[in-house]
């Protein structure tokens, strides 16, 4: 694998079978300063035990902290539909040595970015609680942060509705916050992760490179394959969304992308959590707030996964 600068990076995840590649890809290809966990894909104490779950299987030094365990604003939603009870169901859960080294997630988040000025990227790949949150109590964070890659919206569509992606709809008034705070932000929405499918040839490749690590996942791919045909389209193949959001950062020659203009619908009867981007062009819309990737090369993405796995032991 080529070598070049490992950004640091604060990883805020909700795993998530996805989330637990982009954990896998963040660990080998950043300085991973710490995983933050939010409750998403399922309820707090269930994506902390997951992070854990992921970090001990894939031997990273690295803590955890727990967030929050609901959005700014009513209750949360869960996924099990695509990643069962648990929020990681499929392979046999490991005895878990391992816990939380804090539960302020908030806290950690600005203590690491005020540590080193200008160098701290957060890859969110849960909904955004967490990092509004920190942007809303250390008002000078914005200036201190590199940027935030997040997976969540879709440019123009949904997944939970036609209009509103999960990560999104979850915590729509921290989505909210993000996309007004003026940090550098680069968005891994569903227009861009439906470009990359996996699916059992890739598990049985990971496989390959022999690691239980490796198993483990291909075992999560297995699962999240069978959810999605479940849940959309009848095929055994899902989005590695969480995991394009660490690539975007890692290896930006993976992808393209736009800068537009982006607002989060916080009102619509039915559109609330929906990411409008304007694509009428500059000389129309307001000032582009985010870069958003549109298309993903899948082939040089599932290589470099696998590569990355053969690095596990
Ligand atoms: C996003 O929602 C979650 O279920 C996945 O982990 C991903 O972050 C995709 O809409
Ligand atoms: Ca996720």
């Amino acid at each position: 694998m080529s070598e070049r600068a490992a950004p640091p990076v604060i990883l805020d995840c909700d795993p998530g079978h996805d989330d637990a590649f982009a954990i896998a890809l963040a660990a080998v290809h950043t300085e991973l300063l710490g995983i933050t966990t939010v409750a998403g894909n399922a309820p707090l104490a269930a994506t902390t035990r997951n992070a854990l779950v992921v970090a001990q299987v894939l031997d990273l030094d690295v803590a955890v902290h727990a967030g929050s365990p609901r959005p700014l604003v009513g209750e949360g939603r869960t996924a099990e539909f695509i990643h069962g009870d648990s929020g990681l169901d499929g392979p046999p859960p490991p005895e878990l040595h391992r816990s939380a080294l804090s539960n302020d997630a908030v806290r950690f988040i600005v203590d690491t970015v005020r540590a080193r000025p200008g160098a701290v990227w957060i890859v969110a790949t849960g909904p955004l609680t967490n990092v509004a949150l920190a942007l809303r109590v250390a008002p000078d964070l914005h200036e201190h942060l590199a940027g935030i890659a997040f997976m969540g919206g879709g440019v123009p569509f949904g997944n939970v509705t036609p209009a509103a992606e999960f990560n999104i709809l979850v915590d729509p008034e921290a989505a909210h916050v993000v996309v007004s705070s003026g940090v550098r932000l680069v968005m891994a929405g569903l227009n861009v992760t439906h470009g990359w499918l996996v699916d059992g040839g890739v598990a049985d490749d990971l496989r390959g490179t022999g690691s239980d690590a490796a198993n483990f996942c291909a075992a999560l791919i297995d699962y999240y394959c069978d959810a999605y045909a479940r849940a959309f389209s009848g095929k055994a193949e899902g989005p590695l969304h969480d995991a394009c959001a660490v690539l975007a950062l890692t290896h930006p020659e993976l992808f393209e992308r736009e800068s537009y203009h982006v607002e989060v619908e916080l009102t619509g009867t039915h559109t609330r959590g929906m990411t409008v981007a304007d694509l009428r062009g500059v000389r129309q819309s307001a000032l582009a707030n985010v870069e958003v990737l549109t298309s993903i090369d899948a082939r040089a993405a599932t290589a470099l996964l696998i590569e990355t796995f053969a690095t596990y032991r």
